[in-house]
């Protein structure tokens, strides 16, 4: 019964497609479509109308997070050498729970999908029917093998532990998801009532399909918070991600993010900024932009037509970012130190770890001190990721900074010229 109201759906969809495709707009039963459930058509579907979003969302990131190794064997950024591997796991000794020569290595065509490709890669295997995280990771930019959750990696099904943040359409009941990667449909829903209906529809096409430029602001962030995010979901015992959430719902009831207070200190630093990666949302929620309405869309595109070739598809590249918004910052106090304004460093600084620790940067957007460190040393700070020789103290540091930042800059105020001053020169 439900498999013949998909299929009736499917085809539904299918020729209302081919005839779009075509040109020709068949007449559409829009109560059949009504009345059939919601379902996820993927993003094969949307590209049929919406090609330029497809094209330029096909060059992010989260296209490629998951990636049929069987079908696209290049999706593998380093070849499976086991002699290699075990060379590199050798290395961790006492790190390691299992002996580097009994971790699990999978041969290269036992791998399913590869997860990740820019800072880490791991690589999914499939065990009695369900598939598993293998326990070895590959770091790319330092090139090296380490492990991961050897010990209980046949505990840990990914579709539970991670599915719903790197797929699309995941379904824990079935064991199924409807396409690997972050697709349309993770930020749209589900979408066969809108690609079924006729394009001259045009207000019931957009009412069936969610725009986070239409919903409020705090209800369409949480769509990047359902994945930038880490805790554990609500309705679902065990699960790493929010089952149930849909985008335009309340996040919140789906999912609880960790915290330092609750006791996660492996993810969250004493003063609750971002430890882990994949927290983003943890720590904005934590920000001035938050209280103030700028949101990861302010910064970040997801698709657009001409996108900039910046490093993590932000609207301008590196600092430049920050005077989209930042016309003017005061050359003094703390800005008068340096003789180059790299705001990234120090309010965005990389003290979370995806790959290697330092790799990623905090969202809190908020400088950290030396005298934040040397208050309790469990805190970071922006300054040593620069300042990191042996021979630099940091209470020297410190003190340098208590009396270069209290000095204003010796600048005079700018006075405009008169015009006609300016002519009659
Ligand atoms: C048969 C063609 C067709 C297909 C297939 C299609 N769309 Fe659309 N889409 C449209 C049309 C037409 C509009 C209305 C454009 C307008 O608002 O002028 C639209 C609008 C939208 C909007 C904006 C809605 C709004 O309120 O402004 C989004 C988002 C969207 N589509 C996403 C998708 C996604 C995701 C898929 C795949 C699941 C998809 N579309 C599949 C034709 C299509
Ligand atoms: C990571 C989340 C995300 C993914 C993935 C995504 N979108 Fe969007 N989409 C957005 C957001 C956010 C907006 C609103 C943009 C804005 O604020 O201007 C949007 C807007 C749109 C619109 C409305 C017109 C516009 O440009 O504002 C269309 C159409 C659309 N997306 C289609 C697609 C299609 C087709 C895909 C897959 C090929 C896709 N999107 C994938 C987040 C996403
Ligand atoms: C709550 C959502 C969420 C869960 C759960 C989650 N991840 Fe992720 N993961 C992300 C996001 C978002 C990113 C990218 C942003 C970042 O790393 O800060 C990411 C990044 C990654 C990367 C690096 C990608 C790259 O290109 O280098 C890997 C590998 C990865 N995750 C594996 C896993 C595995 C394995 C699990 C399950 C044990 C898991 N993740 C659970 C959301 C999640
Ligand atoms: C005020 C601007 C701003 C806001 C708001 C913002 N980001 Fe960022 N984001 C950046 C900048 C700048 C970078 C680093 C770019 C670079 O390295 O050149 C970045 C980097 C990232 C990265 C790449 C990982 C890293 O740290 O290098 C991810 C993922 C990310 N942001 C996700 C988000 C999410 C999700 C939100 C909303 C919760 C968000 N950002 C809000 C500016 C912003
Ligand atoms: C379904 C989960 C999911 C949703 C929803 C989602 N993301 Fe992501 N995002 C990811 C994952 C996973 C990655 C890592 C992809 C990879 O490394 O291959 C990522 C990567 C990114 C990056 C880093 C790209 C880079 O070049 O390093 C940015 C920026 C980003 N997402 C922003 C957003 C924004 C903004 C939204 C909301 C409009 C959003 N994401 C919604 C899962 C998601
Ligand atoms: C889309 C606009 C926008 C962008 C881009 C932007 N900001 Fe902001 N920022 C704001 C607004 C609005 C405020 C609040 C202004 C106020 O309180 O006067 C703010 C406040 C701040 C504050 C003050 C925090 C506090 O607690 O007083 C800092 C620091 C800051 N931004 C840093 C940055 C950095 C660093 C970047 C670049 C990564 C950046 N901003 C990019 C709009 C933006
Ligand atoms: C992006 C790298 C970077 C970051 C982040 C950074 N610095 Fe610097 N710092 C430098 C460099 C390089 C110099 C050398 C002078 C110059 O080029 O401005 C310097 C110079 C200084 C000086 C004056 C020169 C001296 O040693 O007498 C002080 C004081 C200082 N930094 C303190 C700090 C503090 C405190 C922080 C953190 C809030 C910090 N810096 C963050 C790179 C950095
Ligand atoms: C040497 C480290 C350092 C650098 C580099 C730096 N800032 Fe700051 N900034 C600070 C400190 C410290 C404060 C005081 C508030 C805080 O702790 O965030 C501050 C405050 C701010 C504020 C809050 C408003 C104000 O004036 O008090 C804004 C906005 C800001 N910075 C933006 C920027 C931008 C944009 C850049 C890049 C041009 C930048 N900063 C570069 C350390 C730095």
């Amino acid at each position: 019964m439900k498999t013949n109201k998909l299929l009736v759906m499917g085809i539904t969809v299918a020729v209302a497609v081919f005839a779009n495709a075509c040109g020709r707009e068949e007449p559409v039963d829009m109560d059949a479509v009504l009345s059939s459930p919601k379902a996820f058509v993927g993003s094969e579907t949307c590209k049929t109308c919406h090609l330029e979003h497809y094209d330029s969302w096909k060059m992010t990131l989260h296209s490629r997070m998951l990636q049929d190794a069987q079908k696209n064997r290049d999706a593998l950024i380093v070849p499976i050498e086991e002699k290699r591997i075990r060379e590199d796991l050798a290395q961790l000794g006492d790190q390691l729970k299992v002996p580097a020569d009994e971790i699990y290595v999978p041969a290269e065509d036992e791998i399913l999908y590869t997860i990740g490709s820019q800072w880490k890669q791991r690589f999914l295997v499939r065990k009695e029917g369900t598939l598993y995280i293998s326990p070895i990771q590959y770091n790319a930019e330092t090139h090296r093998w380490v492990n991961y959750h050897e010990q209980d990696w046949q505990a840990r099904p990914w579709l539970l532990k991670c599915g719903g943040c790197h797929a699309t359409g995941v379904d824990l009941e079935k064991g199924t998801f409807s396409e690997p990667g972050v697709a349309c449909e993770a930020c749209h829903g589900k979408g066969s009532w809108h690609a079924a209906l006729p394009k001259t529809a045009v207000f019931e096409k957009r009412e069936t399909i969610v725009n986070p430029a239409k919903l409020t602001l705090g209800v369409a962030v949480q769509i990047c918070g359902s994945c930038h995010n880490r805790g554990s979901a609500t309705q679902h015992e065990g699960a790493g991600w929010p089952v149930g959430y849909e985008p335009g719902k309340a996040l919140e009831a789906y999912y609880r993010s960790t915290s330092f207070e609750a006791g996660d200190v492996r993810h969250v630093y004493a003063n609750e900024f971002s430890k882990g990666h994949h927290q983003q949302f943890i720590d904005w929620r934590q920000s001035r932009h938050y209280s103030e309405g700028v949101t990861c869309m302010s910064c970040h595109y997801v698709h657009q037509v001409g996108m900039p070739p910046t490093r993590s598809q932000t609207v301008s590249a590196g600092s430049k970012q920050c005077f989209e918004c930042h016309v003017q910052v005061n050359r003094n106090l703390a800005h008068s130190i340096h003789s180059f304004a790299n705001c990234l460093g120090c309010h965005m600084p990389r003290i979370a770890k995806s790959a290697e620790s330092g790799d990623i940067r905090s969202h809190v957007f908020m400088t950290l001190l030396p005298a934040d460190t040397l208050r309790d040393d469990r805190i970071p700070n922006s300054c040593q990721a620069c300042h990191k020789h042996k021979d630099e103290d940091l209470k020297e540091l410190q003190e340098k900074w208590e009396t270069l930042a209290v000095i204003p800059s010796p600048r005079g105020r700018i006075v405009e010229e008169p015009v006609s001053y300016r002519f009659s020169r």
